[in-house]
C-alpha cells in the first residue's frame, strides 16, 4: 500500500514511516529535511508548496505530524506565534489534503490521521497558542471525518501528552525533568514514539470502522485524576 508521512524526519513520524516500510509498504515522506532510504517531498509547512505529482495516483492513507512547542505566559505571545502555530499545525495539514483528496478517493477506503494535542482538552497553563490550534485540527478532524465518509476516507487524530522526541527535548533534558514529567502521568512515564506510531498503525487499518475520532495516547493524563 502507498503511505505518505508527512513529519518523518524525526520523532513520531519518523517512527511510523519507518514502521510502515518494515511491513513492506511504499511510504512517501515530506518535511524540510531529507530522510535517508525513503522518497522525500521537500515541503514546508510554514510556506506550503506540496508538488503532489511526485505522490502515486492512489494514496491508502496521509498521517500529518508537523508540529510546534511555543510555551510561555499568555501575553508574552505575539500575533505571528499564534499565526505560526496554526500556519503548521493547521494550515499545512488543510494544504496536503485537498491535495491528496483524488489520490485518497481512488483508494477507497483511505485514512487520515492527524496530530492534536493533550494540551487542546485540558486547560494547560502557557500552552495558549497550540492549544488554539490543536483544537482547530481537532474541529478538522471532526468536519472532514462527516464530509469524507460517503468516499470511505476515514480521518482521525491523536491527542499525546508528552512525548520522548525531539519537539518535547527541552521539557525533558534532564533525569530531573524526566522524574517529574513521569510523575504527572498517572501510568508513571511519559511517552514513546513507538507508543504513538503503534495507535497510528491501528488507525491506518484499511477496513477501520471508525472515523472523526480524537484518540488520547496521554499516560491517561487527559481522562483520569
Ligand atoms: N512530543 C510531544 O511531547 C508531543 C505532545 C503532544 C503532541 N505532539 C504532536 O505530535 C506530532 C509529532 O511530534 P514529534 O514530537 O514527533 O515532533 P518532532 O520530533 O519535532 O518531529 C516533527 C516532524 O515534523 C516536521 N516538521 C516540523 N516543522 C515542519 C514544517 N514547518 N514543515 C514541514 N515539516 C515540519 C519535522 O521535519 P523537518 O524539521 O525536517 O521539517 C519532523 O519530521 C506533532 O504534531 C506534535 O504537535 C507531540
Amino acid at each position: 500500500m502507498n503511505y505518505l508521512v508527512v513529519g518523518a524526519s524525526s520523532g513520531i513520524g519518523a517512527e511510523v514511516a519507518n514502521l510502515l516500510k518494515s511491513q513492506g509498504h511504499q511510504v512517501f515522506t515530506a518535511q524540510r529535511r531529507n530522510v535517508e532510504g525513503l522518497p522525500h517531498i521537500p515541503f514546508d509547512a510554514s510556506q506550503p508548496n506540496f508538488d503532489f505529482s511526485a505522490l502515486p495516483d492512489e494514496l491508502h492513507g496521509v498521517v500529518y505530524a508537523p508540529g510546534t512547542i511555543q510555551l510561555k505566559p499568555f501575553h508574552r505571545f505575539s500575533m505571528e506565534d499564534f499565526q505560526h502555530d496554526f500556519q503548521v499545525n493547521v494550515l499545512g495539514a488543510v494544504h496536503v489534503l485537498q491535495g491528496c483528496l483524488p489520490k485518497l478517493k481512488k483508494a477507497n477506503g483511505a485514512n487520515v490521521v492527524l496530530f492534536s494535542s493533550v494540551a487542546a482538552q485540558m486547560g494547560m497553563g502557557f500552552h495558549a497558542s497550540i492549544a488554539a490550534a490543536k483544537s482547530a485540527v481537532e474541529g478538522l478532524t471532526r468536519s472532514l471525518a462527516a464530509e469524507w465518509a460517503p468516499a470511505q476516507i476515514k480521518v482521525n487524530a491523536i491527542a499525546p501528552s508528552l512525548t520522548n522526541t525531539p519537539l518535547a527535548s527541552s521539557l525533558l533534558s534532564t533525569p530531573e525533568k524526566m522524574e517529574a514529567s513521569a510523575k504527572r502521568h498517572p501510568l508513571g512515564r511519559v511517552g514513546e514514539s513507538g507508543d504513538l506510531a503503534a495507535s497510528v498503525q491501528f488507525l491506518l487499518q484499511p477496513n477501520l470502522w471508525m472515523t472523526g475520532t480524537v484518540l488520547q495516547v496521554d499516560g491517561g493524563m487527559g481522562n483520569t485524576k
